[in-house]
């Protein structure tokens, strides 16, 4: 299957999530703050990116199906979307070796909110637009490996409506406002798998009021 898209079809999504996670959508966006950032494209550092590889290398026979998300789905009706697997002192030990460069492109002190996956997304699937919940405010979508025939593009839209589709190569990643700018893939993943870790924080200050309160 051959769906190379033209900059035109790219915009599109493919699958319009149903009207429940839409209304979803708009109240979540709705209490969110807008921080001015938006969303930036970058790179990991290789040292970390290699072992990143290394750990889902490794683990690649302890995936199992990941319990159902209403925002996950895939083509064909029996089919598991995404497989996971959760190791959760080398995702918090990355989270934190990561915070450091999601304070420099957020530009203020950020606490680690949670990190999740490896999620591994099977041939296809597809992720409805949607925000992620609070407090996971200031979150990057990292691509750990793929095995694509074709683009898997992330389709997010900024605070003015306008659409970008950002291709993720491995050790790539995107910056992003997750509880505030639409986001998804939604579009059947072509190829055997794309795999993602996820990791949110939020500003530190937030947890200050909070505390104060
Ligand atoms: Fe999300």
């Amino acid at each position: 299957m051959n769906r190379a898209r033209t900059d035109e079809q790219a915009l599109v999504p493919e699958f319009e999530a149903p009207e429940f996670l839409r209304e979803k959508c708009s109240q979540m966006q709705a209490e969110a703050s807008y921080l001015g950032l938006g969303y930036r494209k970058a790179r990991l550092e290789f040292e970390v990116y290699e072992r990143l590889l290394t750990h889902f290398r490794a683990n690649i026979e302890r995936f199992r199906a990941e319990e159902m998300i209403d925002e996950i789905r895939a083509v064909a009706t029996g089919t598991i979307p995404a497989l996971i697997f959760e190791d959760e002192s080398f995702n918090a030990q990355l989270a934190e070796e990561l915070k450091p460069l999601h304070e420099a492109w957020a530009g203020m002190p950020l606490v680690l909110s949670y990190c999740y996956g490896i999620r591994c997304y099977q041939r296809g699937a597809f992720l409805y637009n949607h925000v992620d919940r609070q407090p996971h405010c200031i979150s990057s979508t990292i691509c750990v490996d793929h095995a694509l025939n074709s683009p898997w593009p992330l389709h997010i839209e900024n605070i003015d409506g306008r659409v970008s589709q950002i291709n993720l190569e491995p050790g790539e990643l995107v910056f992003y406002e997750g509880t505030r700018l639409v986001h998804g893939r939604p579009y059947p993943l072509d190829g055997d798998f794309y795999a993602g870790i996820f990791v949110h924080y939020y500003p530190a200050d937030r947890a200050i009021s909070a505390a104060g309160k």
